[in-house]
This record gives C-alpha cells, sequence and structure tokens, in this order.
C-alpha cells in the first residue's frame, strides 16, 4: 500500500473527469460502456495521468467502467480522486463508502478521496477524522474536499491532521466566483484550485474568436489554457469518445501572454456555481 502526505504527491494538472459515464446519477444500462472504457484507456495511452471520478456519478458504476479501463496499466502511473457523496459522510458512512469505491475500482488506495459537497447535519470534524482514519490505514494517499468556500475549507483544513490536497470546484471562464473567492486562500493554504466543467455550456465571443484564429487553436484549447495559465490552478475536463483527448492534452501546452490573459479577463458572459459554495 501506498501512504503520503500533500507534499510528496505530484498532482497532474490536466486530468479526465467521468461525470456522464455510465449514466448520470443512476446507471444508464443502455450506456456506452465499451467506448467510455476506451476513450480512458486511449487518454492513459496518450499521457493523462489523472482520472476523476465520485460514488455519485452513476451510482458508483462510472467508477466500475474505470476500474476495466485501468486494469493493465501501471497501478503508479496513474493518480485516481474520487468522492464521498454528503449522504454518506457520518465516520461509517465514509468507511463504507471508500470500501465501495476501492472495491468498484479494484485498487487498495486512492491517490485522493475528497468531501464531494459539504453536509451540514454531520459535524466536519467527524468526516474530517474519518478521511484522515482512512489515511492513516492506507485506503486514501491524500484528502481534499469539494465545492467549499475560503471559510469552509479553512475549517476543513483545521480540523485535518493530513494536509488539504486541493478544493474541487467549478470554474471557467464564465463562472469565475470560485475562482475570485479561493485563489488567494487557495495558494497561501497550498491547496490546489482544481476546477471542474471547464468548458461545457461556454460559448466563444468575438474576441475568443479571433485570438484562436491568431494562434491556430480552438475555443475549447483556449479555455483550459486560460485555467491552466493560473498559478496553484488544476483542471479536469471529460471525454465521452477518443476524439478530443490529443487537442485537450496539447492545450496544456499552451503559454497565454499577460496581455490575452487580460483579454480573456474580459470575456462578457458571467454565471454562478452550478454548485453553490458552501
Ligand atoms: N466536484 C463536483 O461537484 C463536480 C461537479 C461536476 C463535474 N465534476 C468533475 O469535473 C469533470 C469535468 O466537468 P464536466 O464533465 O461536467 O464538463 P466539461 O469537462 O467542462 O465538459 C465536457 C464536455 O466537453 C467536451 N470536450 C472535452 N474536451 C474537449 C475539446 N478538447 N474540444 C471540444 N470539446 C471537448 C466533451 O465532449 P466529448 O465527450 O465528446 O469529448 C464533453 O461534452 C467531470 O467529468 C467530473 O469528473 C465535479
Amino acid at each position: 500500500m501506498r501512504n503520503g502526505t500533500a507534499k510528496e504527491i505530484k498532482l497532474p494538472r490536466l486530468g479526465m473527469g467521468t461525470w456522464c459515464f455510465g449514466g448520470r446519477t443512476e446507471h444508464d444500462p443502455g450506456n456506452d460502456d465499451a467506448g467510455q472504457i476506451e476513450a480512458l484507456r486511449k487518454g492513459i495511452e496518450l499521457g493523462f495521468r489523472l482520472i476523476d471520478t465520485a460514488e455519485y456519478y452513476a451510482s458508483g458504476y462510472a467508477e466500475t467502467l474505470i476500474g476495466k479501463a485501468i486494469a493493465g496499466f501501471d497501478r503508479k502511473e496513474l493518480f485516481i480522486t474520487s468522492k464521498v457523496w454528503k449522504t454518506n459522510v457520518s465516520r461509517d458512512g465514509v468507511f463504507r463508502a471508500a470500501e465501495g469505491t476501492l472495491k468498484r475500482l479494484g485498487i487498495d488506495c486512492l491517490d485522493c478521496y475528497l468531501y464531494h459537497q459539504f453536509n451540514p447535519a454531520v459535524p466536519l470534524e467527524e468526516t474530517m477524522g474519518a478521511l484522515n482514519e482512512l489515511v492513516a490505514q492506507g485506503m486514501t494517499r491524500t484528502v481534499g474536499v469539494s465545492n467549499f468556500s475560503a471559510s469552509l475549507m479553512a475549517r476543513a483544513a483545521a480540523c485535518s491532521e493530513a494536509p488539504l490536497l486541493l478544493n474541487q470546484v467549478h470554474a471557467n471562464l464564465a463562472v469565475r466566483e470560485a475562482l475570485e473567492n479561493l485563489s488567494g486562500p487557495c495558494r497561501e493554504q497550498g491547496i490546489v484550485l482544481q476546477a471542474w466543467r471547464p468548458l461545457r455550456d461556454l460559448e466563444p465571443d468575438p474576441v475568443c474568436e479571433e485570438l484562436c484564429r491568431k494562434r491556430g487553436i480552438t475555443f475549447q484549447q483556449l479555455c483550459l489554457a486560460w485555467l491552466l495559465n493560473q498559478p496553484n490552478v488544476a483542471v479536469i475536463t471529460a471525454m465521452k469518445t477518443p476524439r478530443h483527448l490529443k487537442e485537450t492534452l496539447d492545450a496544456a501546452e499552451i503559454r497565454l501572454t499577460p496581455e490575452e490573459m487580460d483579454l480573456l479577463d474580459g470575456y462578457p458572459c458571467r454565471r454562478p456555481c452550478g454548485v453553490p459554495l458552501a
């Protein structure tokens, strides 16, 4: 079993998400399992190392698909994150959830385990304590949170012996609230801000179109690069088929100038976080 502290961990800055793999909140029997397993396997072959999932996705079936996809790859080369759903955040619930997740993934230790969405009915100390016990027992190397505001993140860090590796939040060109409120606190506390849904529901404005034309990149690559060019920001994006894998990986190599970043800061559309920060 592997163990370690957040300091020793190398978190890949760009990873593959799995929301809607295997279904939405329930397993969809008509799902294209083979196609999604193939997309994940091709992604690993091309160089992706991080896969993000949750017991909530397709009621655990996304984890089952990932288990099939990663079989045969060197486990040490991969970084697997999963999340405990808010109905399972009592001490016993966390243990049951983690055991189920590890079983479905076919691994004995996660690289990071996240508190998915805060549940105020359970004391934060209880949940963070349970996550820390999982670290001590070698069931996850690190822990983190998701959709946590700056103040809740600070409270979670204060009652966690293991450092928080990341706070996973809704962030993209149009959804700025988490970037505006959390970038500073995350940097100060050594916690990575990991952006979820970097692409969905975004449309290019004329400024983006011109930047893409000049650089010969797609709008989606520009959106990913805008996030990845910010300090201490990591990104996960979902690709259900292999067609976008290479293009997405290439986006990690794009270096935007300060002038280009300024232009993108002026992107006109603004939306609130899809999951409000707790
Ligand atoms: N912590 C949380 O509460 C939370 C909430 C939501 C999501 N997440 C995580 O964040 C991940 C990403 O979010 P998301 O899946 O909602 O949205 P997303 O990654 O912003 O968008 C996925 C969509 O973008 C397309 N796409 C990906 N790369 C592309 C490219 N290079 N060019 C053009 N289109 C591209 C995909 O198409 P194809 O499938 O056709 O490639 C898919 O339709 C999730 O999968 C999940 O792991 C976490």
